[in-house]
């Protein structure tokens, strides 16, 4: 593993341009649960119960009430060590875009604690493929809010309602089934077509179009560096492969 983070090191640090991509396991050590593999999400849970448009349709109360606890777990944590390497690099680095899928905050809280006072994060940092659990959009006319902490899943009527149009708010995420914004689809393609290194990290690269977004990397010439304790589909494709915990690897490596 020390020739394999030379290496890592090396990559990064004489590439002009660097995409980032990271999935749940980079909050892993924040307390977040991932979605798969041992205690993931997805192994309690029923996506299509919970995270599709038509399970909203069919029983609001009972999205509202997974999102509400997955909201109240969150509110206890903080980012950790990688979120802080990663944010630290886009800072000292401007060819650095972060691209992730995780609806966490935890990369912008990171972003806000390393800024200098004199400084405001970058707003685009990161580009949140499937949007953010710190928001609400509206069911009808789209209108986007701050998340509401309050909310009250005990019956129908007191769910979140928008206050423009009055229709239900929903949590700003993407579904299953549901497209991603197309302007930050676009721009992760892009900067990933035009990246020298692609650090891929804690994410078992299964969900489209997120999982397409490391090949574009390889096809347009870069190579890339995957940081994860299992193997995942990436990982015969990348270059380096360091199969650790990101909140020790991406500090030894940034
Ligand atoms: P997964 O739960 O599928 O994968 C998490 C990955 O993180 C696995 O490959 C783990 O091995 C790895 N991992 C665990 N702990 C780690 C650590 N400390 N450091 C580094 N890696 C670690 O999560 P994602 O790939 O992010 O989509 O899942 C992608 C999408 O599927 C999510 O955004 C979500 C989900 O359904 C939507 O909700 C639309």
């Amino acid at each position: 593993m020390t020739g394999d983070v030379e290496r890592a090191r090396e990559l990064i640090g004489r590439a002009e341009r660097i995409l980032v991509l990271t999935g749940a396991g980079v909050s892993a050590e924040s307390g977040v649960p991932t979605f798969r593999g041992d205690g993931g999400l997805w192994r309690s849970y029923r996506p299509e119960a919970l995270a599709t448009p038509e399970a909203f349709a069919r029983d609001p109360r009972l999205v509202w009430e997974w999102y509400a606890w997955r909201r109240s777990c969150l509110a206890e944590c903080r980012p950790n060590p990688a979120h802080v390497a990663l944010a630290r690099l886009a800072l000292r680095h401007p060819g650095t875009s972060l691209v992730t899928q995780n609806v966490d905050g935890l990369h912008h809280q990171a972003a806000d604690a390393v800024v200098r006072p004199e400084e405001v994060a970058d707003p685009a940092y990161p580009l949140e493929l499937h949007g953010a659990l710190h928001r609400d959009r509206c069911s009808r006319c789209g209108r986007r809010t701050p998340a509401r902490y309050d909310v009250d899943a005990g019956s129908p009527e007191s769910l979140p309602r928008c206050e423009e149009c009055g229709a239900l708010l929903r949590p700003d995420v993407v579904w299953f089934g549901e497209a991603l914004a197309p302007e930050v689809i676009a721009a992760a393609f892009e900067a990933a077509r035009s990246a020298d290194v692609g650090l891929v990290v804690g994410t078992s690269a299964v969900v489209h179009p997120a999982a397409a977004i490391p090949e574009a990397v390889i096809r347009s010439g870069g190579v890339l560096v995957e940081v994860n304790p299992e193997t995942t589909t990436l990982t015969a494709s990348a270059v380096v492969s360091l199969p650790g915990a990101a909140g020790s690897v991406l500090p030894e490596i940034l």
